[in-house]
């Protein structure tokens, strides 16, 4: 989740590059730079945000370094995956001798070999990124055609990417490719083009833009452009007229991040397993596997989304690896003095990695001895910091106050340190593990099916935005779901909403329970089917509204319930994956129907930084 502006025309480059550059921040911050051409060469600009500066503010500061009279250029804001935020890992990169260079968002996959190949070369690399090979190879190929070089980078190269590149050679030449990630190259007035990531960048500029599709490449020149797929084969591709403002447009065209994000669940997923599967079809997540040896318990600890996610990590840790395993809140965690030593694995989890009670608690776990791992979204975040190890969830910057991919991914993470401790510890047979890790690489896709039907739970949050109060039930791994879903109406919706343990209802809080007061139930746990049924048929009794998420073998729950939900098929273990996205959607609708403040609702701060 980076930000790319390129810009090849007749006006100084190096502020309209800044420009884009600013507009793209919310898609990642934590380093940025810009590269423009002159006849002797590039020359570069780039920055990590230092000493709680912004990295964009230092390279604003920087710009004037940058020759004025420069008209080709490109710009990168990053939100660091391989390689730390450092001023040498922010692109844009250069070739050993400085005259190429490239901006990239998505990931290069088989960077090492690559790395080791150009090496050999003769190339020397200046950081631990893997995009800096994209510059390598470029330079490599080029024999007087630029176009040609990138084809031949592009037969190198696998992942995910949207590239642009240019060469001391070739004044006023961009070239450009995408597979999985966006580009688009916009047209301004008198031969301008500009090549970006986002329509945000371009938009004070130009509202007539190309989409670039999977396997495309484009080519800016002379004050024209054309597009082609890899093979060089050319494409004819219509222009687009963007009608929307350019606040909408940052958000991808989607009224709200929240929404954004909840889309993005599938993608986000993708990246966060991505390179954690060996070869032998086993959870590799990078860890020497002594940190792990002689843990007797684990304490998952975490505030809001990321203790609900805890709740799930607890679960599958002692169904699977058969670890005695606790949750705890992270505000709670040091003053109730945990009992910690060092066979005690303490797992930090924290979106941000900046929330001031999971630090408090990280410091608690470090006096007394224990192992920190830290699960996070944030590279280089004060957790990521300070932690012996570190998990990263890949979902990308999360605007939203309400997290949702964060969530999700936080989730994945659980699954894999379950499998991988599970498998390390013997206690999990190998065709079970090798089953559930590929019902995970399966659920994107349910996902995004689940997305598909957005109307339903449109109409399912008309009731709901009506209620004065609401109840989420679940049991099991449901119930930890139904917490995590109550918390989203409430942020958002501003909506009394509370999750119980289906059994927990009848023992006071069915009293509540009046036609007036939707209860949500979620049901996707097979062994407790009928417990839960039984509770729903309760709320019934009482003339409440049950509306339900449910598992599509559960029919019974369909003459139940007012309304259900039904979700794809989905194992029990990985169920909360998929059943917390219609959960996330009927908050967002029922915040909407109440026309809420949706990614910024009173009172909450996206990281809370005080204890
Ligand atoms: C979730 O929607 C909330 N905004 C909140 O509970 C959040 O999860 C919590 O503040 C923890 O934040 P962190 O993951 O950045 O530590």
């Amino acid at each position: 989740m980076c930000g790319i502006v390129g810009y090849a025309g007749r006006r100084p480059a190096a502020p309209l590059l800044l420009a884009g550059l600013q507009k793209l921040e919310y898609r990642g911050y934590d380093s940025a730079g810009i590269a423009l051409l002159t006849p002797e060469g590039v020359r570069v600009v780039k920055t990590a945000g230092h000493d709680g500066v912004m990295a964009m503010e230092i390279l604003a500061g920087q710009i004037d370094r940058l020759p004025a009279e420069a008209t080709t250029g490109i710009g990168h804001t990053r939100w660091a995956t391989h390689g730390r935020p450092t001023d040498n890992n922010a692109h844009p990169h250069l070739d050993t001798a400085g005259e190429f260079a490239v901006v990239h968002n998505g990931i290069i996959e088989n960077y090492l070999p690559l790395r080791a190949r150009l090496r050999e070369a003769g190339c020397v690399f200046q950081s631990e990124t893997d995009s800096e090979t994209v510059v390598h190879l470029l330079a490599h190929y080029y024999r007087g055609d630029l176009a040609e070089a990138l084809r031949r980078t592009l037969a190198d190269i696998s992942g995910s990417f949207a590239l642009v590149g240019m060469c001391r050679h070739h004044p006023g030449q961009l070239v450009a490719a995408r597979r999985n990630a966006p580009l688009i190259v916009g047209a301004g007035a008198e031969g301008d083009f500009f090549v970006a990531s986002d329509i945000p960048a371009v938009l004070t500029e130009t509202r007539e833009v190309y989409v670039l599709e999977d396997g495309e490449m484009a080519v800016v020149s002379d004050g024209a452009v054309s597009f082609s797929d890899f093979a060089g084969t050319a494409r004819a591709k219509t222009v687009m007229r963007v009608t929307w403002d350019a606040a909408a447009a940052e958000k991808g065209g989607y009224e709200h991040f929240m929404l954004k994000e909840i889309d993005e669940q599938p993608r986000a997923l993708q990246d966060t397993l991505y390179g954690r599967v060996n070869r032998s079809g086993l959870v590799d997540l990078g860890i020497r596997a002594e940190f792990f040896a002689g843990v007797e318990r684990v304490a998952l600890v975490g505030c809001g989304t990321a203790y609900h996610a805890g709740l799930i990590g607890r679960e599958l840790l002692e169904a699977w690896a058969q670890l005695p395993a606790e949750t705890a809140i992270a505000s709670e965690f040091r003053y109730r003095r945990p009992l910690l030593d060092e066979h005690t694995l303490v797992v930090l989890i924290s979106q941000s990695g900046e929330t001031a009670d999971t630090l408090a608690a990280l410091h608690e776990a470090r006096k007394n001895g224990a192992r920190v791992l830290v699960v996070t979204n944030v590279v280089g975040s004060t957790a990521a910091r300070e932690a012996d190890e570190v998990l990263f969830t890949w979902a990308g910057p999360e605007i939203a106050v309400a997290s949702t991919k964060a969530y999700t991914t936080q989730l994945e993470v659980m699954v894999l340190l379950a499998l991988y401790l599970a498998t390390a510890r013997g206690r999990l047979a190998a065709e079970y593990s090798a089953a559930l890790l590929a019902e995970l690489q399966a659920l994107p896709a349910k996902i995004t099916e689940i997305l598909s039907r957005k109307e339903q739970l449109r109409r399912m949050a008309v009731p709901i935005s009506r209620a004065g109060s609401a109840f989420f039930i679940g049991r099991g791994l449901d119930w930890a779901v139904a917490l995590e879903g109550a918390l989203k109406l409430k942020e958002i919706s501003y909506i009394h909403a509370e999750a119980y343990a289906a059994g927990e209802l009848k023992h006071g809080t069915l009293a509540l329970v009046t036609a007036d007061t939707p209860v949500l139930a979620v049901a996707t746990q097979r062994a407790l089917y009928d417990k839960t049924l039984s509770n729903v048929e309760e709320v019934k009794a009482r003339e409440g509204r049950v509306l339900a998420v449910a598992a599509s073998d559960n029919r019974e729950l369909g003459d139940a319930a007012d309304e259900v939900f039904w979700l794809p098929p989905v194992s029990d273990a990985l169920a909360p994956l998929v059943t917390i996205v219609p959960l996330q959607l009927i908050a967002y609708y029922a915040a909407v129907l109440r026309g809420n403040h949706v990614d910024k609702p009173r009172n909450l701060a996206k990281t809370v930084t005080t204890e």
